[in-house]
């Protein structure tokens, strides 16, 4: 087994609505990712993803607030830090975060290298501007991105080059682990791939020592990531490798999201497009028992009386279901061959 690059162990974190109500939005989640190794976080809008980034990186400003749990990166726990010391000691170091629609939120009168400088200042590091350009563009020739992008504007470039070149920025002082929240869902395909390619080859050099990818299409992480985990209403609900994941999830919630997708992949089987009916929990008030038991197709009435199942260890996959993987298996069967 690798060094463990980031560790979480049942991390829980609320936001507090103006009416005082507890938001549970990252409820009990724990994840590993070795040296060199990519975690996808998928899960359909609303489920706790864009939180639980929010919470890895120490982002803890109202309505958002830590409850427990600790997160270690390469052997230092930055749970329960402020998120001032967190700007200054962990941000672009230890941890890099590229947030959602992050290529739209680059100041348009500034050109790109100057976003460079601001970096290796907020860091304080000793270097000249001849110096932190010099670094920035063998770090753009390296990551396979033209010199003249340094010299644009962010709006004078396209959508995707926008995108490549906030990740190159961000991980300008190779992070040890890089987050990025959904960085390739408002591109075109080939900008899309183009993005991903970027990334990986950025973990092979070792620019960023490990990556978590979130996004809603499972299917997507299936070549990008080496591990996947589902969330669900701010719990995980299985995790397993990318292959088990794409073409024998176990847990309904991670089949519907599998056989909800609009354009089968290269690999997956041309199911029938089914898309899962209704929408997450409020949670505000979450159901008592499984939360997923009011969507599920395979629920039976226990399921909504007994607690949420707790996350278990069967037939070498992790997943939180009150049946069994036996059951499940041979219902999936089942279905598949009525089909
Ligand atoms: N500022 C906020 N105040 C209260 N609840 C919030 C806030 N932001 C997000 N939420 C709730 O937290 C849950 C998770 O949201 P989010 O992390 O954005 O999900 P995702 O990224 O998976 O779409 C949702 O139920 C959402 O309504
Ligand atoms: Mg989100």
């Amino acid at each position: 087994m690798g060094k463990i690059m980031l560790e979480v162990n049942q991390l829980t974190t609320k936001y507090v609505t103006r009416a005082n109500e507890d938001v549970y939005a990252v409820d009990h989640v724990s994840l590993k990712i070795e040296e060199g190794k990519s975690l996808g976080i998928a899960g359909e809008s609303g489920c706790g993803k864009s939180t639980l980034a929010l919470s890895l990186i120490g982002y803890y400003f109202p309505p958002l607030h830590y409850m427990s749990g600790d997160i270690i990166i390469d052997g230092k726990n930055i749970s329960g830090l402020d998120p001032d010391t967190v700007r200054k000691s962990v941000l672009g170091t230890d941890v890099a975060y590229i947030p959602q629609a992050a290529m739209n939120a680059l100041n348009p009168t500034r050109k790109v290298y100057k976003f460079i400088e601001d970096v290796i200042h907020a860091h304080g590091l000793d270097m000249t501007n001849k110096d932190i350009y010099d670094m920035a563009h063998k770090r753009f020739e390296e990551v396979g991105l033209p010199e003249e992008a340094l010299l644009k504007h962010s709006v004078e470039l396209s959508g995707g080059m926008r995108q490549r070149v906030v990740i190159a920025i961000s991980t300008i002082l190779n992070p040890k682990v890089l987050i990025a929240d959904e960085p390739s869902s408002a591109l075109d395909v080939t900008s899309q791939k183009m993005v991903i390619k970027m990334m990986r080859e950025m973990m092979d050099k070792g620019m960023v020592k490990s990556m978590i990818f979130i996004t809603h299409e499972l299917p997507l992480l299936y070549n990008v990531t080496d591990d996947i985990m589902v969330m669900y209403a701010g719990q995980i609900v299985e995790k397993g490798t990318a292959k088990q994941m794409v073409f024998d999830p176990v847990h309904p919630y991670s089949r519907g999201l599998m056989r909800s997708i609009l354009v089968p992949e290269a690999g997956t089987r041309d199911v029938k497009l089914t898309a899962i009916p209704g929408t997450p929990p409020n949670l505000k008030h979450p159901p008592a028992g499984c939360r997923f038991a009011d969507r599920c197709k395979y629920a039976v009435p226990a399921c909504k009386v007994n607690a949420m199942p707790i996350m278990e260890f069967e037939d070498n996959r992790e997943y939180r279901c009150g049946h069994s993987v036996q059951h499940l298996r041979e219902v999936y069967e089942h279905e598949d061959r009525a089909e």
